[in-house]
């Protein structure tokens, strides 16, 4: 079986061709990261402009690559919900009136989900285990019971990791996206800043929430300082998230007795988190899952391999009716397409 996914939830025209017989046949990536850098950060009208740019060649460069053509693709899938909407209306688009054209089933995904799944292409996982989602819009916990079946634990509370590391990195005027920036230069570093570790020790509603705008605060009254050296502050800021993402994860390991745990999204890109998760592996006799990297950041893989899954599993599929939505929890989508509604 072969699905096309298509993915333009925020300001990456990805789309790529799952074959659950021969696995990716192509993955690509049209990113739109040098048009933001200016903004700091992803500025919408931009970003839907050069999906309605990009969308097409991206299509048709996929099909080349892979030397298919719309006759042997047995589904289209495409991200619904969460994201920017202006976004996510291009690929929905273009998504429908490929399946109305080509006659195509239409499989709806969630970006979070396939930022889950995307650990599936590359490594064997079994249910239940613990997902921690950490992207550019997206801190959250989750039990993935089954495909399909997630229950929400809890997520950011104001600002998104991902956002927070783009935050800092902008007040240290180290440019954008600031994650794999502040990745870098943590390596010339020393943990030298005392930063505070919001609701990390909170055990009461707050168990499995975040929180980090608190923190971005605290990370700008020291370098108002004006004493640190740039590696010394983004070292100790990359510590204090990484502590609060791996003992969150741990605290839900231990609570619910889950041995597996998947780590999804922009920021498990980190190496100090990968670190931090490694070391728990053998202290916490558990094993955790991140996606290569390739597949940590927005792509069409991730969303064709869920496509995929949700087609053969679930034999989910919408109407050329549905809309998208910005905002939307993971298990509330799952529930909403699961009684065959059209509208979220
Ligand atoms: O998942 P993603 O590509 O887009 C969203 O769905 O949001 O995540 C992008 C986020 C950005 O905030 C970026 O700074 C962050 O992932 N990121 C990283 C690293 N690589 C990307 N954050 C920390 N360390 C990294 N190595
Ligand atoms: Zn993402």
């Amino acid at each position: 079986m072969k699905i096309l996914g298509i993915e333009t939830s925020c300001d990456d025209t990805a789309v790529a061709i799952y074959d659950s017989e021969e696995g990716l046949l192509s993955n690509i990536v049209s990113s739109q990261v040098k048009l933001h850098e200016e903004w700091g950060g992803v500025y919408p009208d931009l970003a839907a402009r050069e999906h309605t740019k990009n969308i097409i060649p991206v299509i048709d460069k996929a099909l080349m690559e892979s030397s298919v053509s719309f006759k042997d693709i047995d589904g289209i899938a495409v991200t619904v919900a969460p994201g920017l909407i202006v976004s996510l209306v291009i690929g929905i688009t273009v998504a429908k009136s490929l399946s109305w054209i080509y006659n195509k089933p239409l499989i709806p995904v969630h970006h979070i989900e396939a930022h889950i799944f995307a650990s599936f292409l590359t490594e064997k996982i079994s249910y239940p285990f613990i997902a921690l989602v950490v992207s550019g819009g997206h801190t959250e916990l989750y039990i993935i019971n089954n495909f399909g079946d997630y229950r929400y634990l809890g997520g950011t509370l104001d600002d998104a990791v991902g956002e927070s590391f783009d935050k800092v990195a902008r007040m240290l005027n180290l440019g954008y996206p600031g994650g794999p920036i502040i990745d870098k230069i943590s390596k010339e570093g020393n943990e030298t800043v005392k930063l505070p570790r919001p609701l990390l020790n909170d055990k009461g509603k707050n168990k499995f929430n975040f929180s980090f705008s608190g923190l971005k605060t605290a990370v700008l009254r020291e370098i108002q300082k004006g004493i640190y050296k740039k590696e010394d502050i983004a070292r100790s800021f990359q510590e204090a998230v990484t502590d609060i993402l791996v003992e969150k994860t741990l605290t839900a390991v231990k609570e619910f007795n889950i041995k597996e745990v998947v780590v999804a999204g922009g920021v498990s890109a980190n190496s100090r988190l990968r670190e931090k998760f490694k070391n728990a592996e053998s202290s916490e006799g558990i094993k955790v899952h991140f996606p290569p990297l390739y597949l940590c950041t927005d792509n069409g893989a991730m969303i064709a391999y869920t496509g995929y899954k949700r087609f053969k599993e679930e034999k989910i599929t919408i109407n050329l009716n549905f809309e998208g939505k910005a905002r939307l929890r993971m298990d509330k989508f799952s529930e909403i397409i699961r009684s065959n509604r059209t509208s979220f």
